[in-house]
């Protein structure tokens, strides 16, 4: 039977679920609030992990062995990491990679001590429901659920949904130097947070499927501080929400 697990870092990357939830019960473990009940009839637990890979791990291990979920989605704020994916657009991942594992020359850069692995793969069928419900928020949603004074100030035009490699990383990217350093060493990132990967390897050594979905609040550079602020503020919780909600309705 399934069980999915949502999870954000942040109370505004996952705001309006848990109020909406039918039979909602929460469960304190390890210093979090986990709620559980159902999300458009399905069976969900609702819970906000904080920032970092560590508070991520541990939050999605007692998702899987204290509460029983098989599926898990993680929806929350990314920096963009190429000047493709914009402000406003919303990155599903396909793989994810730790930016800042480096146990060389031990292990090769990037490498999962003794997983042989620095990429973890998310799980197909629910990362491209997802890019579909995400395809959805923006086609049906949008602009209305937006403001028009928030989207003139974000320059949010159409929004685009991109599917590729998200780095992670113990680390608030905020200035071009820390995100070149990043793509010097990485071929392909899209996005830079400080979760996805942890989900993806804790996920992966589980055998639990799931998905990371991530709307872009700033550039990864100098101006990230503000803008990651503001877009956080102003905009995550309309874009969480819409998201969920169409994938709950697929
Ligand atoms: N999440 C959102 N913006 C970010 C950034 N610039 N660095 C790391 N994580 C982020």
């Amino acid at each position: 039977k399934i069980k999915i697990g949502v999870i954000s870092a942040l109370r505004e990357e996952q705001a309006g679920l848990i109020e909406i939830m039918q039979d909602a019960v929460t469960d304190q473990r390890g210093m979090r609030d986990y709620v559980s009940g159902r999300l458009w009839g399905i069976e969900s637990v609702c819970v906000l992990s904080r920032i970092g890979k560590v508070a991520v791990a541990a939050t999605t291990a007692t998702l899987i062995e204290s509460f029983g979920v098989t599926h898990i989605i993680f929806t929350g704020v990314a920096g963009a990491a190429t000047t493709d994916v914009r402000i406003g657009d919303i990155v599903v991942a396909n793989q994810l990679v730790q930016h800042d594992m480096d146990a060389s020359p031990l292990f090769p850069r990037f490498e999962v001590p003794l997983t042989g692995l620095s990429h973890f793969f998310s799980d197909k069928p629910l990362s491209s429901l997802i890019s579909q419900a995400a395809g959805q928020f923006i086609n049906q949603d949008f602009p209305e659920t937006i403001s028009e004074a928030n989207q003139r100030e974000f320059l949010i035009d159409r929004p685009v949904v991109h599917e590729g490699l998200i780095a992670s990383g113990d680390q608030f990217i905020s200035t071009s130097l820390e995100l070149n350093q990043i793509n010097d060493h990485l071929t392909g990132v899209l996005a830079v947070e400080m979760e996805g990967a942890a989900v993806g390897q804790v996920c992966f050594e589980f055998g639990i499927p799931f998905a990371i979905v991530r709307t872009i609040s700033d550039n990864a550079n100098e101006d990230s501080p503000v803008d990651f602020v503001q877009f956080l503020e102003k905009i995550a919780a309309c874009y969480a929400f819409g998201i969920v909600r169409q994938f709950f309705s697929l």
